[in-house]
């Protein structure tokens, strides 16, 4: 039975494991799933709906496990412990412009992360129509120092949407392969998150951009303080790197002392980033910040 996981999980798994990066509709992981059913499947897509599609279609399936969430998130923070063996991409969005390139995946510091979260003769498949893309990411594989590998056209067929849209419309299928040739280093900016004490709010947080260390950004959205004055909601995105910390923090008082701390009900890391803007924003509460 296909399950559904988040991209911090941890989730139990029978190796050898591979990884498909954007899966779309999941026509490959249905394909190679029943092919090799000693090998695990885990599929990750940022787009709910291609989840909930490919939830569908393989149901059934044993060996496949799909995870909501951007590919960056995942690799720092899930499935921790586990190597993949493989990992394909098929046909991921471009971003051919210039001002787009900062969205595009396999940039070198990608490689670096995908070589700590995979095996010592791991391989990587970057398949697309456009060549430009390809050539980009070989590039960015061998900056990065630690893979070797090539360009070629493909003949194979992987079977999924986006390859039989460009080859009904006559493009050819471009992949990059790189093996793994040892480890780069990559710094997961995590930490243990102290919850910052404030003995008195003297002053409301506004919305605004504020910049915090490490070139991080917090950008205060809303703000909503409770009609008693006791507890305060604060909507902000922080922006950490490769990283999105979408928060509503909860300001509010016991005793004597305030607190500021991410709900758990929103979509964070615990990282060093999110430690700044609590730091910030209980500074800012406190009144030793001008907001
Ligand atoms: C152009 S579609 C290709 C889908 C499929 N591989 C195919 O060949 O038909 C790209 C897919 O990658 C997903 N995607 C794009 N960026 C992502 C990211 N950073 N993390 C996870 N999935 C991502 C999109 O949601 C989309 O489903």
């Amino acid at each position: 039975m296909v399950r559904i996981h988040l991209p911090d999980e941890s989730f139990p798994v029978v190796e050898p494991v591979e990884l498909e990066i954007g899966f779309g509709r999941g026509d490959f992981l249905d394909k190679v799933s029943a092919l090799h059913p000693h090998i695990t499947y885990v599929g990750v897509d940022r787009s709910w709906g291609s989840v909930k599609r490919a939830h569908r279609r393989l149901k059934d399936r044993e060996n496949v496990h799909l995870v909501w969430g951007d590919v960056w998130e995942f690799l720092m923070f899930g499935l921790r412990g586990v190597r993949f063996h493989r990992v394909f991409s098929l046909f991921p969005d471009p971003w051919p412009k210039r001002r787009h390139e900062r969205r595009r995946m396999f940039n070198e510091d990608f490689w670096k992360l995908l070589s700590i979260r995979t095996k010592e003769d791991a391989h990587v498949s970057v398949v697309s129509d456009e060549r430009f893309f390809v050539r980009w990411a070989y590039d960015n594989a061998i900056s990065a120092g630690c893979w070797w590998g090539y360009v070629s056209y493909t003949e194979r067929r992987f079977g999924t949407k986006y390859e039989e849209r460009w080859l009904r419309e006559g493009k050819r299928v471009y992949q990059a392969v790189l093996l793994k040739d040892g480890e780069c280093s990559f710094r997961i900016p995590e930490t243990t998150l102290r919850i910052p004490k404030i003995k008195s709010v003297s002053r409301e947080v506004k919305p605004g951009h504020y910049p915090l260390p490490d070139g991080s950004h917090l950008s205060v959205k809303e703000v909503v303080v409770d009609r008693d004055g006791d507890k305060m909601l604060i909507r902000a995105v922080i922006s950490e790197g490769y990283l999105l910390h979408k928060v509503w923090f909860v300001v509010f008082r016991r005793g004597d002392v305030w607190y500021v701390e991410p709900s758990r009900f929103s979509r964070f890391f615990p990282t060093e980033g999110l430690q700044h803007a609590l730091d910030l924003l209980a500074e800012m509460l406190s009144g030793r910040t001008r907001p």
